[in-house]
C-alpha cells in the first residue's frame, strides 16, 4: 500500500503525471473487464430508471475536487471527518482520498452490484480499514454519520430531488458540506437552506466542482 499511497500523493503535488489507467493499475482496478460484462439493458431492468452508465470522473477531476476540499477545510475552518459519495461508480474518489486523508472515512453507495465488489476488491488487496463500499440505491439507502456529502452527477433529477430533501432534513439537526459538480449544481443552487462557499483562489465558474454548506 505505501508506494500507491506515494504515487496519488505525487500526482496530487503534481509532480509525476500519469493516466487514469495507470492509477487504476495501483488501485488493482480493472474497470474496462468488468464492464465488458455489463450489458446496459439488463442494468436498467433489474435495477430501474436511474443514471446507471459508468461514467467515472477522471483522477484529474478528483484531485481538483480534493484540492478544493483542502482550501475549503483551511477557509472555512470545518473539520472533515467523514466523507459520503453517492453513486461511488468503482470508488476512484473514496480510494483516492484515503491515500491521502489517513484520518478521514471514506464511505462510497452505489447501485450497481459489480462495481462495488471490484471497489471492495481493491480495497481488501490495499489493506485500507478506512473506507467502504456498500451496493444500494443511494436515495434510500442508510447513510452512516457524514460531513460531507459527494454528488457528483450520478442521479436523475428526479433522485437528486429526494436526495436533497433527505439532506434538507439532516441538515435541521447537524452542519455538512456538500460537493457536487456540473448539472447537479444547478439543483443544488435552487436549495435555500444551503450556501455555496467561496474559495479564496478558485475561480467561480458555473459548471466546475462547487461546495455547498448547511452553515454560515
Ligand atoms: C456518472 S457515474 C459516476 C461514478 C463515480 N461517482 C465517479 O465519478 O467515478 C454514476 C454512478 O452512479 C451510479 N448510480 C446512479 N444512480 C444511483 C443511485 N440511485 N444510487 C446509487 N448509485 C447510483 C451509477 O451506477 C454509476 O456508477
Amino acid at each position: 500500500m505505501g508506494k500507491t499511497r506515494q504515487l496519488v500523493r505525487d500526482f496530487h503535488k503534481r509532480s509525476i503525471v500519469l493516466s487514469d489507467r495507470e492509477i487504476d493499475a495501483a488501485f488493482g482496478l480493472g474497470i474496462a473487464t468488468v464492464e465488458e460484462k455489463l450489458d446496459f439493458l439488463d442494468l436498467v431492468l433489474h435495477y430501474g430508471q436511474h443514471r446507471l452508465y459508468q461514467g467515472d470522473m477522471n483522477y484529474h477531476v478528483i484531485r481538483e475536487l480534493y484540492t478544493r476540499l483542502e482550501a475549503f477545510e483551511k477557509s472555512s475552518r470545518f473539520h472533515i471527518s467523514h466523507i459520503l459519495d453517492l453513486g461511488s461508480g468503482y470508488g476512484r474518489l473514496g480510494l483516492y482520498g484515503t491515500m491521502l486523508w489517513q484520518n478521514v472515512h471514506f464511505y462510497g453507495i452505489e447501485m450497481v452490484l459489480e462495481r462495488v465488489l471490484e471497489a471492495q476488491k481493491a480495497s481488501n488487496i490495499l489493506g485500507l480499514d478506512s473506507v467502504e463500499f456498500v451496493s444500494g440505491d443511494a436515495a434510500q439507502a442508510p447513510w452512516p454519520f457524514t460531513n460531507c456529502f459527494i454528488i457528483m452527477n450520478s442521479f436523475f433529477p428526479e433522485v437528486l430531488e429526494k436526495i436533497l430533501s433527505r439532506l434538507e432534513s439532516l441538515s435541521k439537526s447537524q452542519d455538512f458540506a456538500i460537493v457536487s459538480v456540473w448539472s447537479s449544481n444547478d439543483y443544488i443552487y435552487q436549495q435555500q437552506w444551503l450556501q455555496e462557499a467561496v474559495i479564496p483562489g478558485f475561480l467561480n465558474e458555473k459548471l466546475s466542482i462547487k461546495i455547498f454548506q448547511t452553515f454560515k
